[in-house]
């Protein structure tokens, strides 16, 4: 078991952007596009390309019906012009928090390109049927954990898991058009995207889109 120094010395000896991982690409600001989608995407491809390991992975971060935050990965299952979307169960924790307050803020983070993208912004659940075609897309494995189900409930044991994940797999096996009723496609329609970009002077830049009135204002930010 690593003690408190332990974990201190560690930090101490770890550093961001070790040029031996990461490249960090120049970004001008004035050549960005006039809307945040385009951007996006690009990065999202300049970060496979690069090789950043899991970039379709995010933090989604919701708050409880007093205002209290919460953060959890998730995967992105897309984004265009209706949103940033991601699939879930509405009786989650999280899927709760959203019928509580359907406001969410996401960031993805690719270090090897020094990359920040932060997303913020209303969410709306899709029609049942766009839920279940974007479950059907995937593969056993993820209908397997959806059918599982009871997301966020206490577990008395790793064997009550067990049972019902192996019942789970062998349904999703049988029939891979068995229906997750809780299962849930999200979309985050975005008021405000966040681009960052390090720099190796800690100049780094740092390019907001603004939704006002329908229309996407560009500014920068400090850093
Ligand atoms: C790499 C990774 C990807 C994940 N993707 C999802 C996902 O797409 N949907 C999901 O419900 N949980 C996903 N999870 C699990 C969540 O992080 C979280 O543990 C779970 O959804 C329960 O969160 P909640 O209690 O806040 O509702 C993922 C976890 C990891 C580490």
């Amino acid at each position: 078991m690593g003690t408190e120094t332990d974990l201190h010395e560690l930090l101490r000896s770890l550093r961001v952007w070790d040029p031996a991982v990461t490249e960090l690409p120049s970004f001008d600001p004035a050549t960005a596009p006039n809307t945040p989608l385009p951007l996006f995407t690009a990065w999202f491809a300049e970060a496979v390309a690069a090789g950043q390991p899991e970039p379709h992975t995010m933090s989604l971060a919701t708050a409880d019906a007093d205002g209290l935050p919460d953060v959890r990965i998730v995967m992105l299952h897309g984004a265009d012009e209706t949103g940033w979307s991601f699939a879930t169960h509405a009786t989650s924790r999280k899927g709760r928090q959203l019928t509580d307050r359907p406001y969410a803020a996401l960031v993805f983070y690719w270090p090897v390109l020094g990359r920040q993208v932060r997303v913020r912004g209303p969410v709306t659940a899709a029609p049942p049927e766009q839920s279940r075609a974007d479950l059907r897309a995937r593969s056993t494995g993820a209908l397997a954990a959806a059918l599982t189900g009871r997301q966020s409930a206490p577990l008395s044991s790793p064997a009550e898991l067990r049972a019902a994940s192996e019942a789970a797999w062998d349904r999703a096996r049988e029939d891979p058009e068995t229906p997750v009723p809780t299962w849930t496609l999200y979309r985050l329609r975005p008021h405000e995207v966040e681009f960052f970009q390090g720099d190796p002077d800690r100049r780094h830049v740092r390019l907001t889109y603004l939704c006002r009135g329908g229309r996407w204002e560009r500014h920068l930010l400090w850093p």
